[in-house]
C-alpha cells in the first residue's frame, strides 16, 4: 500500500501577509513618489505664473574713458532675456557717441529692415549696406529707404561705467 504524502505545513498566515503587505506598500511608496516627481513640476507650471518675456532692464556696456570725443565706437555686451521659463544670455552691440555734454547709444540695427550699419570713417555717416541707408552721426536719416532715425538705448554712466538701459525708438517731432 503506498503512502500518502504528508501534506505541507502551511506557510504561518502572519508572516505570508507581513511579506506580501510590505510588497504592495513597497509598490505603493514607489508610485507615490514617482506621481510626486512628476506631479509637483507639472503644478507648478499650471499654477505659477509665467516670467513675461522681458530683458534685464539695465546692463553695463563698458569704461567710458576708452571712448574718444565724437567717434562712433561699437561695443559688445551680453543682456539676460527672460522667456517664459526660460532665462538666455544673448549677445549684443551698441554703436556709443561720446559728445562733450552727453552720450548716446544707438540700437545696432538700421531702422529699415533691420540690417547691421556700421560707421563709415570716410562720409562720416553711418551707412547700411543692404539698401544704402544714411544717417548722421546724431542717428537722423540723410538719406535711403529708412523710415525714422536709429533706436536708441536709455544710458546712464556711473562712475567711468556705462549702463545700457532699454532700446527705444527716438520720439516722433512734431
Ligand atoms: S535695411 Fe538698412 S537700408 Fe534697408
Amino acid at each position: 500500500m503506498d503512502e500518502m504524502p504528508s501534506p505541507q505545513p502551511p506557510a504561518p498566515p502572519n508572516e505570508s501577509f507581513t511579506r506580501r503587505g510590505f510588497y504592495i506598500g513597497a509598490i505603493y511608496g514607489m508610485g507615490a513618489a514617482i506621481m510626486a516627481a512628476l506631479g509637483v513640476p507639472a503644478l507648478a507650471y499650471l499654477l505659477l505664473p509665467p516670467k513675461l518675456r522681458k530683458s534685464d532692464q539695465w546692463v553695463e556696456a563698458g569704461d567710458i574713458t576708452r571712448l574718444t570725443l565724437n567717434v562712433p565706437v561699437e561695443i559688445t555686451f551680453r543682456r539676460n532675456r527672460v522667456d517664459g521659463w526660460k532665462i538666455t544670455s544673448e549677445k549684443s552691440t551698441a554703436w556709443v557717441v561720446k559728445h562733450a555734454d552727453n552720450l548716446v547709444a544707438f540700437g545696432p540695427q538700421c531702422t529699415h529692415l533691420g540690417c547691421a550699419y556700421h560707421w563709415d570713417e570716410s562720409k562720416s555717416e553711418f551707412l547700411c549696406p543692404c539698401h544704402t541707408s544714411l544717417f548722421s552721426i546724431d542717428g537722423q536719416v540723410t538719406s535711403g529707404p529708412a523710415p525714422r532715425p536709429l533706436d536708441r538705448y536709455e544710458t546712464k554712466v556711473e562712475g567711468k561705467k556705462l549702463w545700457l538701459g532699454p532700446l527705444q525708438a527716438p520720439e516722433k517731432k512734431s
